[in-house]
């Protein structure tokens, strides 16, 4: 697994989140009071980008139909979709956003 850098912490102010083009894939970084976390810019209810959702502590809530995920581990709240958002571990270095991801 390589260790990436995706972004300044000053890119990424805390409450926001931005998706990073990272080894292919849409990788979404969201800076909350908890900390910052990286998961698939996806959803799984129906595959639409995250991006730009509201969040509240530690979970993002989808723009278009409002699943709440849990950005800690993906998980979803409620039965609109059982499925996971993929998670990716992140390292801050300094005052760099590090994700640790596979790369092809
Ligand atoms: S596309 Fe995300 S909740 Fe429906």
């Amino acid at each position: 697994m390589a260790n990436v850098r995706v972004a300044a912490l000053d890119d990424i102010p805390v409450g926001t989140n931005r998706a990073f083009e990272v080894g292919g894939r849409s990788i979404l970084i969201a800076r909350t009071s908890h900390g910052v976390f990286a998961v698939d810019n996806q959803c799984s209810h129906a595959l639409q980008p995250l991006e730009g959702g509201k969040m509240k502590a530690v979970h993002i809530f989808c723009p278009l139909h409002g699943v709440r995920f849990d950005l800690r581990d993906g998980s979803p709240t409620g039965n609109t979709t059982r499925m996971k958002i993929r998670t990716w571990p992140v390292s801050i270095e300094g005052d760099q956003i590090m994700l640790g991801i596979d790369l092809p």
